[in-house]
């Protein structure tokens, strides 16, 4: 592989010039230049990103956990963050822990080694190791949408609660007085939450609730939704605690027979791209995931400059969006 002295004897200038057309740090005459990039693609020379860091001593590369990249979710933020990571001049290590603790934090331990200036995290949201590691490290980490207890970091978090609660009080609102819920993982603050936006907004209605733990994915959505509208007297609407386990509950209501908005209501939870292709269309809790992945990039960059800034926790809102999956109680 050509280094950069090949390339500055290949271009007849010095190594520092070569380096200067490299990194900007220096105007270099346009001859000079045309001769130094000329070298570059002779040589096919590639500058070591790692190398480079090391005398400059930033590493223009940030590392992102997400607990699933399969799932809309995830990848639109991390689309976010990578974007706005861009055109700060950094890239994007992303990392998928499949939802395992060990996973997580054996990515963290990767990043550590490939020197990242920082990390974004999506966690398990079942242990703060990986923040910990990183804050022993001094290595600067923002969490992102499932909050992390008794950590002092950086974090943008959407209104999980505001959003449960607002998606129950519409199917109420179109009277229903029996009202199913698919959770998701007891633990993860992000579905605590919104369990327990959905228990305050049914408190005191005079509804009925019917609760049943899904996973976020849309297996679990589907189990779930197949318990709630199998037991005896069952529900007229289903608020599902993520899309993908909401998309679910559809699958099994086409199976049952029953019409969505007409015999059932289903409402879901982040707005993930194809929420709006559904048949029919999913009334669901918008997370602004472009937002919260570039207000994530902001806080993680302005942080990698100066370390010693206050911590940060930004609030999210979410917002309800009605398409057709929803409807009055059926007559
Ligand atoms: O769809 C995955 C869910 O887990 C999302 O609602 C997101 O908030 C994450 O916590």
């Amino acid at each position: 592989m050509a280094s950069i002295r090949d390339v500055a004897e290949h271009a007849g200038v010095s190594i520092a010039t070569v380096s200067h057309v490299l990194n900007g740090t220096r105007k270099v005459a346009d001859s000079t230049r045309k001769q130094v990039e000329e070298a570059f693609v002779v040589l096919n020379y590639r500058p070591n990103r790692i190398a480079r860091s090391l005398r400059t001593s930033v590493n223009h590369t940030i590392g992102m956990v997400i607990p699933d990249h399969a799932n809309p979710f995830f990848a639109e933020t991390a689309r976010g963050v990578e974007d706005a990571a861009f055109e700060k001049g950094y890239g994007v290590l992303l990392c998928n822990s499949d939802g395992s603790v060990d996973k997580e934090n054996r990515y963290g331990e990767s990043l550590i080694e490939s020197m990242v200036s920082g990390v974004v995290l999506i966690s398990t949201g079942l242990t703060s190791k990986l923040v910990d590691e990183m804050q022993r490290r001094n290595i600067p980490v923002v969490v992102v949408d499932r909050e992390l207890p008794r950590t002092d970091v950086d974090a943008v978090l959407p209104e999980h609660f505001d959003g449960a609660v607002a998606a129950t009080e519409l199917l109420l609102q179109l009277g229903h007085t029996r009202i199913g819920c698919i959770s998701s993982a007891a633990g993860v603050l992000a579905a605590d939450e919104r369990l327990r936006g959905f228990r305050q907004a049914m408190s005191g209605a005079g509804a009925t609730e019917m609760v049943v733990e899904g996973d976020f994915q849309y297996e679990g959505g589907y189990l779930a939704a197949q318990q709630i509208l199998r037991s005896s007297a069952p529900p007229t609407a289903i608020f599902a605690c993520n899309d993908l386990m909401a998309i679910g509950a559809l699958r099994v209501a086409k199976e049952e027979g029953l019409d969505v908005p007409g015999d059932l209501s289903i409402v879901g939870f982040d707005n993930i791209a194809a929420a709006r292709f559904t048949n029919p269309a999913l009334t669901t809790v918008a997370q602004p995931v472009q937002q919260i992945g570039s207000l994530a990039t902001e806080l993680l960059i302005r942080r990698i400059g100066d370390p010693s800034l206050p911590t940060e926790r930004r609030t999210v809102t979410t917002e309800l969006v009605e398409r057709e999956s929803t409807g009055s109680v059926p007559q």
